[in-house]
Order: structure tokens, then C-alpha cells, then sequence
């Protein structure tokens, strides 16, 4: 990653705050506990959502080795534009995490194993939520894996608590990490597994 990569992340925070929703990237230890579940033999199939400038891409890349096929899926073309120079061979599609399904077929590619996020879930209205956990379930395969992270300065606020409840009626297990100190604020990853194909 470039060394301007904080000031540019800042930057892209003031311009618009709820969509990007923090002030500095997520740190390696955080980003690597988000890419782990990514399974460590096969060709999997990895999607990231709000890669930014690629923070946790740069953990995405190294579990993969080389292996299988990542689509990051960033909504904000400067950073998309930034990520793509990053990381030149990279499959970036400027465009709406919602638009999942869309963005799968339109390149041919088939279900999912790993879906890793950083969106700003608590800035989204539940509809907003729901509609890309739902692309999310209808694009997962069974034993696919869903990993995001939530702020320890957020996860009992009503906004989290929503997020939380529409990812239990989206996946029938949903599993909080121990605090991991090392990141600005201090974070949560959530593992969840077996996406419910009815929601
Ligand atoms: C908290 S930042 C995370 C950036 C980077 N992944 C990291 O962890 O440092 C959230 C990212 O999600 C992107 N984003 C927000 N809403 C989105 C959406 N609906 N679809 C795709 N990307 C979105 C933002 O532009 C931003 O890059």
C-alpha cells in the first residue's frame, strides 16, 4: 500500500462520513482475523465488500496465495480508483454491495466460499442491511462463510443491535471474536456460517 494511503482514507471520511463510517483503515490484526476463514486449499471463490484502498485486501491476498478468484466491491470510485492502482490485477467493480448477484452473474462466476466485510453497517437504514444480506444468502454456497466487523464503541448501541438481528435471521449461526485492542476504535469480528436461503 501506498505510504499517502491514512491521508487519502481521511480525505475520502470527511467528504462523506456515513458511507465510508471510520476515520483511519482497519489494522493488519483486525484485517487478518477478517480473512481467516477464507478456506486454506481449493480455488475459493472471495468477495469483499467497501474494500477502500485495501486494507483488508492486502490480508484477502496473502490467505489466497494466488489461489481462487477475489472480487472487491467498492461503491465510491476514488477508492476504487486507488485500489485498483494498489492492487493492478485485481477484479474491482465500482458498484453497490447489493448488486451481488448481478455483478456474479454478469462475470460468469458461480457461489461464493467467503464474503468479508467493512461496511458501515450502523450507518445503513434496515432495509439497506437486509437487501445486501439478502445478495449475500441467495449467493453463498451452504458451507460459505461471512465475515464483518462491528466497533467496541458501537456494539451496544440500537444501530449494532439491529445489524446483529438481521444477520441472525440471515445466517443460522453468528459468532463474535474476543475484543482485538490493536485497531482505531477497538473492534469485533463476526463469523457467521449456513446463510438461511428464505430470508
Ligand atoms: C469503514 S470503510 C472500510 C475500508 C477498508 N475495507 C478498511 O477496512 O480499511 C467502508 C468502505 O465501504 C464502502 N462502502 C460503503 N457503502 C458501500 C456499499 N453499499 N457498497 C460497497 N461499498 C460500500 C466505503 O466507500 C468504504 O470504502
Amino acid at each position: 500500500m501506498q505510504s499517502n494511503s491514512g491521508a487519502a482514507f481521511i480525505q475520502r471520511f470527511l467528504k462523506n462520513p456515513a458511507q465510508v463510517g471510520a476515520i483511519a483503515a482497519t489494522s493488519p490484526a483486525v484485517s487478518r482475523r477478517l480473512a481467516e476463514p477464507i478456506p486454506e486449499t481449493g480455488d475459493p471463490l472471495v468477495v469483499e465488500l467497501g474494500p477502500g484502498n485495501g486494507a483488508v485486501t492486502e490480508w484477502i491476498l496473502r490467505r489466497l496465495g494466488g489461489r481462487g478468484h477475489l472480487l472487491a466491491i467498492e461503491i465510491d470510485p476514488v477508492f476504487a480508483e486507488m485500489l485498483q492502482r494498489n492492487y493492478p490485477t485485481l477484479d474491482v467493480a465500482v458498484a453497490d454491495a447489493g448488486d451481488l448477484a448481478k455483478l456474479l452473474a454478469d462475470r460468469g462466476l458461480g457461489t461464493v466460499d467467503a464474503v468479508v466485510s467493512a461496511l458501515p453497517w450502523t450507518t445503513f437504514p434496515d432495509e439497506q442491511t437486509r437487501r445486501i444480506l439478502r445478495a449475500l444468502a441467495s449467493s453463498m454456497s451452504p458451507d460459505g462463510v461471512f465475515t464483518t466487523i462491528t466497533y467496541t464503541t458501537a456494539r451496544m448501541m440500537p444501530p449494532w443491535r439491529r445489524v446483529l438481528a438481521a444477520l441472525n435471521d440471515t445466517f443460522e449461526t453468528v459468532e463474535p471474536s474476543r475484543a482485538i485492542w490493536a485497531n482505531l476504535p477497538p473492534a469485533f469480528v463476526y463469523e457467521a456460517r449456513r446463510p438461511r436461503r428464505t430470508v
